[in-house]
């Protein structure tokens, strides 16, 4: 049996919580997409909602959460998708919601944020310079910080995509995930692991923002100085502990892939399924570019988390 912080009755009750419009999404095998990476390859469709990625599925849950509270008022940290996402779920449910982001984070998604009525702080400084700014907000105004990862409602939002990957994806061998700060990887691995254990579980990262995936494999928290990559929706250096003790029980591997392999996976998403994607959900795809000896003739299945990109970015890397 496997043990973290997460249990599935939470995970089946979250269902009924978050909107439906975040929830079952498609899961399909693009033919030409399998044949390019030779396995068939099925993706999980996340960016087909108001907010582009998968983070809506927990944010609901934290906000529906700080409704019944009676709390009126939430700040966050984010690489850019968690903010509009707890943006949209708080709007509908009058939580003012203020989000900390790094000033170099793609200006789209800062855009979005604002857009979606949150308050918008820039820090000089990366992901984790938002975080620490973060906390000061929350001490200084006594509102609730959604530490994402951390906060179980986080992981278990995430962990919805598993129970559709358990129930439909019966003939998967592999499922990739996408890691940043986790909350997918130990949310969608402990259902997995739960209801379909024979279904592997690989965590992908860049090797540009490894510090997750070293920490994984060296069964305790590695922090980096720095990271650098493209895929912005995953960059961090400071694991949280709790969070690795539960990717720990549920991943098989943890994987890194080049930033050259996270561009093709882009322009092979666009070009053989005609998926615009951000480089973050294209880290399964560059997973199976790396290693194709070891996927070949396999079933995998691939999160695709996240659309939001600066276009002009995005043309770049794709040639598009
Ligand atoms: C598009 C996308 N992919 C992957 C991730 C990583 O997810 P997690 O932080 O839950 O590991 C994020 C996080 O925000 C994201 O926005």
């Amino acid at each position: 049996m496997v043990t973290t912080r997460l249990d599935l009755d939470r995970i089946r009750a979250a269902r009924e919580v978050i909107d439906p419009i975040f929830l079952d999404t498609p899961l399909y095998q693009p033919d030409a997409l399998g044949r390019e990476l030779g396995c068939a390859v099925s993706v999980k469709l996340e960016t087909a909602n108001p907010v582009r990625s998968f983070k809506g599925r927990g944010t609901e849950l934290v906000a529906s959460e700080l409704a019944a509270q009676g709390r009126t008022a939430a700040v966050c940290a984010s690489a850019g998708n968690l903010g509009q996402a707890l943006a949209w779920s708080g709007r509908r449910r009058g939580i003012d919601v203020t989000v900390v982001a790094s000033r170099g984070a793609p200006a789209a998604k800062l855009e979005r944020i604002r857009a979606l009525g949150a308050e918008l702080e820039l820090v000089d400084g990366d992901f984790e310079m938002a975080r620490a700014r973060a906390v000061d907000i929350a001490d200084e105004r006594g509102v609730r910080r959604v530490e994402d990862s951390l906060d179980i409602e986080t992981c278990e939002g995430a962990a919805t995509i598993g129970l559709e990957l358990a129930s439909d994806a019966s003939s998967v061998d592999t499922v990739l995930i996408a890691l940043g700060g986790g909350a997918m990887a130990t949310g969608v691995g402990y259902v997995l692991k739960t209801l379909s254990p024979g279904v592997e579980v690989i965590c992908v990262q860049p090797h540009g923002a490894p510090a997750m995936t070293r920490s994984w494999h060296e069964r305790r928290v590695v922090t980096t100085d720095s990271y650098d990559t493209i895929a912005d929706g995953v960059a961090g250096r400071y694991p949280i502990p709790e969070v690795l003790d539960d990717l720990l029980q549920v991943a098989d591997d943890a994987v890194l892939v080049h930033e050259a392999s996270i561009v093709t996976g882009m322009r092979l998403l666009l070009e053989r399924a005609g998926l615009v994607v951000e480089p973050s959900a294209a880290l399964g795809v560059a997973a199976i570019l790396e290693d194709r000896d070891r996927f070949a003739g396999r079933h995998v299945a691939t999160i695709v988390c996240g659309s939001n990109v600066d276009l002009d970015a995005y043309h770049r890397w794709v040639g598009a």
